[in-house]
Order: structure tokens, then C-alpha cells, then sequence
């Protein structure tokens, strides 16, 4: 492979996504011919309306290795395709992205791994990534920079393309100082976001603890939210909580197939009275085995009828070679066996796995048919999840246990938050979301959906995009529709 940028054939884009997936990845079939099929995860989902609508370039990795692609157009989306050999997919993505800032900026839930030589191949994929980048942004483009994969890019691109406005937005937490200084290569980090003309979180807090570090440890100057640079620029950070395109969930839960495909789903599961949902990448973040847990001490309890109570547990493969994953699905494999073999009858098992990803329409009827939608993170940036299913209500109905370690328990305040490393008050939760009268399940569902319908990610990305072209006066976003 030549790894470097293709020739950009199409027009230079005035508006620049790069994340590290691109939308759609290229997998193989049994007959060594190739399709696409969406990538996975709440980035992508959050993306896609956007750049439909504004019509720009995205650049990202496609998910194979050792692959390079030309760059082509996919359902009216630009595409620049970034090569990754199997060893940076092993050390860049799989190490230093997914086993070293994942759980680091998660907490540290799984214990992060230090090793330098994921570090070195983390610079060379990012400074690939600003390659690609210029070599596709027009003159005074924006561009867009996404999530903790590429967080030197900023920078990087800075020094080649001095012309653009970069923007950066991190979609999972960023953590507090205490946890974040462990990093070897703290200071390079916060130097390479610091690229960006404004840096996005999900919260305020991550903005802060961001503000916090720069002045600690690069003695940089800061006003709220506005840092000074030793170059003299400024730079913005601030929080801009993420959001789904609510409407097209919602029409999408409306459609006749959604309906229907909701009501099979409730007869193949035996017609229950309740039933219970959860929806997830398989991620240790999560709190997957908690949610069981706590269904399965509620059966042994009779607090909860296996006859007449289901939970159904979707979750999407992910990130499979990392061992942290594959232990996790192993786990769960043994706790949902164990609790379905104590039930002492024969006939359907009160947790259904599926360990599958699914089509959106199908993911829509899933969200419509289930009464309580069991979302219990121990520690998540946003969960679009949580507002998917609120979308997705036809009525002021159904109800939303969610955990408060949750960007979206911010927002949603109305749904039976919980903590989700407090089994008996998840069981206790679980059961007044169950029980709860309709009046209270309508008069917390209405405020939700207000919540959720009045802030979509259009609205999101508006905010983003407003700020940046204000930024230093100059009219970044004029491109970008
Ligand atoms: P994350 O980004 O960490 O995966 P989010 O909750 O923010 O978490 O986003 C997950 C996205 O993946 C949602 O858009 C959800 O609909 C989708 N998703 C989750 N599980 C599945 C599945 N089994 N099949 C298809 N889509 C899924
Ligand atoms: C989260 C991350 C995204 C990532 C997605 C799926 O949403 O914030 O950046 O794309 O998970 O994970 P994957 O490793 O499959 O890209």
C-alpha cells in the first residue's frame, strides 16, 4: 500500500467531516464480492442526517484492512476512504484508540493500556488523516473533526492548511483531570485539540476539566470558556450535547412496517404483558451484565412473572479482537444461560439475546413495541439510545429507566433515573417503571418527548457550526448551508 491520499477527483468540499469510520463500511461476501453496509455506532447515526442535508465530503476509514480505495460518492455523500494496514488497525484503532482513551476517558470501568508503540502508530494514522483531509478541503473550507480517535489532528492540519476553521467535537466523556493525567502523552493531546478553533463536549463538565488542564499543565490562559494559545489564537470550549434527528424516528416508528413489525415482535415473544428492552453496542461501558443481574435476582424473587415479563436484549457486535469485548460477551453468554436454566419450566425464557445489528426500520418497531426501555450505562458521553426510544413513542406512553452516568440523563431528567451499580434500587426502579399509573408514565413520556423533538441534532449541529463561524470573525460556516 502507498498510503497516501488519492487524488481527490470530485470538487474540493467547502465542508469537511473526518471521523474515523467513514458511514459505511466495505465487507466481503462468501463470493469475494463487496457491499456496504452502515458502520456502526451513535456517531454515524448522528452524522448522516447532517450531511445529507448540508452536502460535503466525509473522510474516514472504511473497516477493512490493508485496502485502499478510490474516493466515490454514496448515496449522494463524498467519500475519501483512508487506508489502515492490519497492524494499525491492531495498534491505532484496536490499542491505542479502544483499549488505551477508551477506557481512560470512560472512567477507567476496564483498566486503560500504556504502550508506546500504540502511540507512534496513533500519530502516523492521524497525521494520515490530516493528508486526506487537505488534500479534499477547498480554501477556507470547515472542517469537522470527530471523536477521541483523532485527537492530534487539529493540530496537524493547522500547520499544513492554516486557511481552514476547524472544529473538533468529542462524543464520549471527557474525563476529570485526576483520571486524564495518567496519560503518557497528555500534553500532546491537549496541544493537537488545541489546533481547533472551538472544541465540543457533551457536557459542561468535560469543557471544564478540558479548560482546567490547559491551564495546569500548558500554563495557558483562560477566560470561561475561551483559552488564549501561545500563537495568540482563541479557542473556544464549550459543551453541545448531541441529539438524533427525532422527527425521522419517529415517522420511521409511525410507518405501517414499524407497526407491524411491532406487534409480530410482541406475539413472537409470547404476547407478554411487559416488556422490557435493552439496546446496545456489546461494550463494557454499558452496564449490560447490571441490567441482567437485576432482572434475574427480580424472577428468583417473584417480584417479577417469567410467564408474563420478557426482556429482550439487543446487542450489536462490536470491537470483537479487543479482549476486554470478548471476555464481556462471554460473561454474558453465562449470565443470561444461567438465569434462563433456573427458570423451572419449560416454553420461551424471560431474556431473549440477540447478538445481531439490525436494520433502522427494524430498530424502530423493537423501540415501539416495549414498554420500558432499560438503558443503564456506568458511564456513557451521550446514549442516543435513550432519545431514540423517546422519539420513537406514538403516545405519551412506555417508560425510560436510565442511568444517571449518562450525558443523556441531563436532559431527560423526567425518565426513573437510576444507578446502575445500586442493584436493589435497579430492581426497585425497574419495578416502578413497570407498575408506575399511566398518568405518571404520560406526564414524565410528554416532557421527554418535548425535550427530544425540541432539540435534534439540525439544532445540534446549528449551534456547533454558529459558533465556529463566529469565531475570530471570519465566515467559516458560509459553505455549509
Ligand atoms: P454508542 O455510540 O456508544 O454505540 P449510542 O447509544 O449513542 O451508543 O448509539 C448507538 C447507536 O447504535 C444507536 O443509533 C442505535 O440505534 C444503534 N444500535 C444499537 N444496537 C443496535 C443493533 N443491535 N442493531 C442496529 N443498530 C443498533
Ligand atoms: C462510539 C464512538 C464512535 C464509534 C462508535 C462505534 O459511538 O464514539 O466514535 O464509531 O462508538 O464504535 P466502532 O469502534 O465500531 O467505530
Amino acid at each position: 500500500m502507498s498510503l497516501k491520499p488519492k487524488e481527490w477527483k470530485l470538487d474540493p468540499a467547502s465542508f469537511v467531516v473526518v471521523a474515523n469510520r467513514l458511514p459505511v463500511d466495505r465487507v466481503e461476501n462468501p463470493d469475494s464480492t463487496a457491499d456496504w453496509r452502515p458502520s456502526p455506532g451513535g456517531l454515524v447515526t448522528a452524522f448522516e442526517p447532517i450531511m445529507h442535508r448540508r452536502r460535503g465530503a466525509w473522510v474516514g476509514w472504511h473497516g477493512a484492512a490493508d485496502e485502499e480505495l478510490e474516493p466515490f460518492e454514496h448515496e449522494g455523500l463524498a467519500l475519501a476512504p483512508v487506508p489502515l494496514s492490519s497492524s494499525e488497525v491492531e495498534e491505532y484503532y484496536e490499542g491505542f484508540s479502544n483499549a488505551t482513551l477508551w477506557p481512560l476517558y470512560h472512567d477507567a470501568i476496564a483498566t486503560p493500556q500504556f504502550r508506546r508503540e500504540w502511540w507512534d502508530t496513533y500519530v502516523i494514522v492521524n497525521q494520515r488523516f490530516a493528508d486526506y483531509v487537505a488534500t479534499v478541503a477547498a480554501a477556507g473550507a470547515v472542517v469537522w473533526v470527530q471523536d477521541y480517535h483523532l485527537q492530534l489532528l487539529p493540530q496537524m492540519l493547522r500547520r499544513q492548511r492554516p486557511d481552514v476553521k476547524i472544529g473538533f467535537f468529542l462524543h464520549i466523556p471527557f474525563p476529570p483531570t485526576e483520571l486524564y493525567v495518567q496519560l503518557p502523552w497528555r500534553q500532546q493531546i491537549l496541544e493537537g485539540l488545541l489546533g481547533a478553533d472551538l472544541v465540543g463536549f457533551q457536557l459542561p463538565g468535560g469543557a471544564r476539566n478540558f479548560a482546567r488542564l490547559v491551564r495546569d499543565r500548558l500554563g495557558l490562559e483562560t477566560l470561561r470558556d475561551r483559552i488564549r494559545t501561545r500563537d495568540g489564537r482563541e479557542v473556544l470550549a464549550r459543551a453541545y450535547p448531541i441529539s438524533i434527528e427525532a422527527k425521522g424516528f419517529h415517522e420511521l416508528a409511525a410507518s405501517d412496517q414499524a407497526a407491524e413489525r411491532a406487534a409480530e415482535i410482541r406475539h413472537d415473544l409470547g404476547d407478554p404483558r411487559v416488556m422490557f428492552l435493552g439496546v446496545d453496542r456489546l461494550d463494557y461501558t454499558k452496564g449490560i451484565p447490571e441490567r441482567i443481574q437485576a432482572f434475574g435476582e427480580l424472577i428468583a424473587e417473584g417480584r417479577i412473572d417469567p410467564d408474563e415479563t420478557v426482556l429482550l436484549q439487543l446487542a450489536m457486535p462490536s470491537r470483537q479482537r479487543v479482549e476486554q469485548y470478548r471476555r464481556l460477551r462471554d460473561d454474558i453468554d453465562r449470565l443470561v444461560g444461567r438465569i434462563n436454566g433456573e427458570v423451572p419450566r419449560i416454553g420461551r425464557p424471560p431474556i431473549i439475546y440477540l447478538h445481531v445489528s439490525h436494520p433502522r426500520v427494524e430498530m424502530a418497531a423493537f423501540y415501539r413495541a416495549a414498554d420500558v426501555m432499560v438503558v443503564t450505562p456506568l458511564r456513557d458521553g451521550m446514549n442516543l439510545v435513550a432519545k431514540e426510544y423517546v422519539a420513537c413513542r406514538q403516545r405519551d406512553d412506555g417508560a425510560l429507566v436510565l442511568s444517571e452516568f449518562t450525558g443523556a440523563a441531563r436532559e431527560l431528567r423526567q425518565s426513573y433515573l437510576v444507578n446502575p451499580h445500586d442493584i436493589d434500587g435497579l430492581k426497585d426502579r425497574l419495578v416502578e417503571a413497570m407498575n408506575d399509573v399511566p398518568r405518571n408514565k404520560a406526564q414524565r413520556m410528554r416532557a421527554m418527548r418535548r425535550q427530544v423533538f425540541d432539540h435534534d441534532i439540525d439544532k445540534w449541529a446549528r449551534m456547533f457550526l454558529d459558533d465556529l463561524e463566529r469565531l475570530n470573525g471570519t465566515p467559516a460556516a458560509r459553505a455549509t448551508g
